[in-house]
């Protein structure tokens, strides 16, 4: 069974969607550990009503090396083969990267490469894109640059507002993640490059 890490700074929604998934009985995994940069992420209530383990590691002030090296030993602390940002509003350098070679993945509400970065949502709505969406990818030492495991793509409405569009997106990553976690943890694809294929 493979071991996930969970690396959130807010709501938690994604997690919830992953552990809901794993106690369905449809995701193979177990979740080793919570984390968050956040002591205040609502997320972490969550966690802990499920009785998960969690842990915060403040990232206020932190330089980004000392955070990467402490996030790093907790990790491999708790022997986590998977890493999951789900709302995690920090970035990570090139040493937590290496660390975790294809092991990391992200969830994040837009049709990338469109749109990376914060507040996607509303970069989609100024745009003035038809579609807009979620896309799960490995995280490499780019933001947001990774190969892309899936997409989702949903309609942009005339009648939209960031709040709007970000619900509809939001409806689609519940579905997405776990099921890109899924094709990780059953080893169901390869890289050919940047690209993500099938192995069977
Ligand atoms: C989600 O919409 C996720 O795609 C986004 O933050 C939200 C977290 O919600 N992530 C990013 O924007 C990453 N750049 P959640 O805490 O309810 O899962």
């Amino acid at each position: 069974m493979k071991r996930l890490a969970i690396l959130l700074s807010g709501r938690g929604s994604n997690f919830e969607a992953i552990a809901d998934s794993i106690k369905r009985g449809r995701l193979p995994a177990r979740i080793e550990v919570v984390v968050s940069n956040l002591a205040s992420a609502p997320g972490l209530d969550k966690a802990r009503r499920r009785g998960l383990k969690t842990l915060v590691i403040p990232s206020r002030g932190v330089p980004r090396e000392d955070y990467d090296r402490s996030l790093v030993y907790e990790l491999k602390r708790h022997r986590v083969d998977l890493v999951c940002l789900a709302g995690f509003m920090r970035i990570l350098g090139p040493l937590f990267v290496r660390a975790f070679p294809n092991r990391i993945l992200n969830i994040h509400p837009s049709l990338l490469p469109a749109f990376p970065g914060l507040n996607s949502q509303r970069q989609a709505l100024e745009y003035g894109v038809q579609f807009s969406g979620c896309t799960v990818h490995l995280v490499d030492e780019g933001v947001d640059s990774g190969p892309i495991l899936l997409q989702a793509a949903v309609p942009v409405l005339e009648s939209d507002d960031e709040e709007s569009l970000a619900a509809r997106i939001l409806a689609e990553e519940h579905r997405l993640y776990p099921q890109a976690i899924g094709m990780l943890v059953r080893g169901e694809v390869r890289l050919e490059g940047r690209r993500v294929v099938r192995r069977f």
